[in-house]
């Protein structure tokens, strides 16, 4: 579980509880109002075998039946607004290059010179006419054509065969691009259903990026995706969130490939005894809203709802068009996997959006990407893009509740590989967990869900 980078000094504020914690004792009831709940999956409670999470052997299989099987996402698309503008992103061992067409369309390419298989472009964005190899020039179009090769004269055997750098399936959505490293990937809607009608009304467009950072961890990508799929951990490592949030007994929903659940933001965990004053987080989603905490004189528990109503009510006032959310969604985030490495903290007026990628090698690393953004009221101005950073784990805070997060992970991938320890032994709030691994195993198998 996470929360959005911008509102770091919130949950700073309440970094030490000032409150007391309660024992659970009976199971407490989300506020959440139940929206299209799915049955829950009968996965059973074997323990996952920890070698998925440390295995080299098991990380080949993993590429080669399912990395190279599913849509990925590669990049933001108003990074990709004109013609030429581009995107070179990696996974694992491989690079891929996006790029907008001059007819407005998208086609992504393997990054990898023709001629001795020098990376046409390094990871990141940039524009350009044509791409131009920096070992022996040769040259590709944009629609990834042979442009020039230099001296094509002296290849006795002509060039290549083919028309310039091999291509691969690539569709926008959500106000992002995606690839897929399989020729024969289905369509994208396809393969997102249903979340991309869940998460249509969010307006993802009208969201201008605010955070682009890159930390490479010491953990096995899938121990990053376990990190926020489950809220278990809110009372182990979060605790001062349990003024902030209802950590237990979520709405869970599981898919064909993706999974989420529903967390109330704007009230309290059932752990903690309520404060006699409004905790700080909250005053801080009191405010960001247009109320103020001063004149609010109603119990604690009735602050979400009056803040969802708050927001329906002055959202169009300031701008910001809410109509196509439920009220949930005004205050809550809706929090989905879009398998297998895409982690979206949706929220009414911002996304928190993480993508986990696999080491090139080694399965005890990973990539772990933070995109934040923020909605923009209508007639505002868009702030500047940021620049994209690129960190060692721990070598600088990504932020509280970010940084307890990562705390952990390098010590949990060292615990995955002790004599004492079989796999993971994962409880009933850790559901999503489970159903990520069922999918991973169906596309290990090859079976039907791999077929797109
Ligand atoms: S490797 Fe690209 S031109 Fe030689
Ligand atoms: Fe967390």
């Amino acid at each position: 579980m996470s929360t959005d980078s911008s509102k770091e000094a919130l949950y700073a504020a309440s970094a030490t509880p000032k409150y007391k914690k309660v024992r659970r004792v009976t199971p407490a009831e989300s506020p959440v109002t139940p929206v299209d709940k799915t049955p829950d999956p009968e996965l059973g409670h074997a323990p996952i075998a920890k070698e998925r999470y440390t295995s080299a052997q098991f990380m080949q299989l993993e590429w080669e039946r399912m990395w190279t099987k599913v849509w990925l996402l590669g990049g933001w698309e108003r990074d990709l607004a004109e013609p030429g503008d581009y995107v070179a992103t990696h996974l694992g061992k491989e690079s891929v290059l996006i790029v907008r067409q001059r007819d407005g369309s998208l086609k992504a390419f393997y990054n990898v010179c023709l001629h001795r298989g020098n990376r046409l472009r390094p990871e990141g964005t940039g524009s350009g006419d044509s791409f131009k190899c920096q070992y022996h020039h040769w040259e590709y179009d944009l629609d990834g054509s042979f442009l020039r090769i230099p001296d094509l004269d002296t290849f006795v055997q002509g060039p290549p065969p083919c028309k310039g750098i091999r291509s691969l399936p690539c569709e926008a959505w959500g106000g992002f691009v995606w690839f897929s490293l399989n020729p024969e990937a289905g369509p994208l809607s396809e393969y997102l259903d249903p979340v991309d009608k869940h998460l249509a009304p969010y307006n993802f467009a009208k969201m201008a990026m605010t955070r682009d950072i890159t930390v490479e961890w010491d953990c096995n990508w899938k121990a990053s995706v376990d990190a926020f799929n489950e809220s278990y951990h809110v009372q182990g490592i979060h605790p001062q969130l349990m003024w902030y949030l209802h950590d237990l007994d979520l709405q869970i929903d599981t898919y064909e490939r993706h999974n989420r659940y529903l967390i109330p933001f704007g009230t309290l965990s059932p752990r903690v005894r309520k404060p006699n004053t409004i905790p700080d987080p909250i005053k801080v989603i009191m405010k960001a809203a247009g109320m103020d905490p001063a004149d609010y004189d109603e119990p604690i528990e009735n602050i979400r709802r009056d803040v969802q109503k708050w927001k329906r009510k002055h959202g169009a006032a300031q701008g910001k068009d809410y109509s196509g959310l439920n009220d949930d969604q005004l205050t809550d985030d809706y929090h989905y996997l879009i398998f297998p490495n895409v982690t979206l903290n949706t929220h009414a007026d911002d996304l928190m959006l993480f993508r986990q990628r696999p080491h090139e090698t080694d399965p005890n690393r990973m990539y772990y990407d933070i995109w934040t953004f923020e909605l923009i009221a209508d007639g505002a101005p868009w702030p500047d893009r940021p620049r994209h950073q690129h960190v060692q784990h721990g070598d600088k805070s990504i932020g509280l509740v970010l940084d307890q997060d990562a705390h952990n992970l390098p010590g949990v991938q060292a615990g995955m590989h002790s004599a004492g320890f079989d796999g993971l032994w994962l409880g009933q709030q850790e559901l999503r967990i489970r159903h990520f691994h069922k999918v991973l195993d169906d596309y290990l198998a090859g079976g039907p869900t791999a077929q797109t």
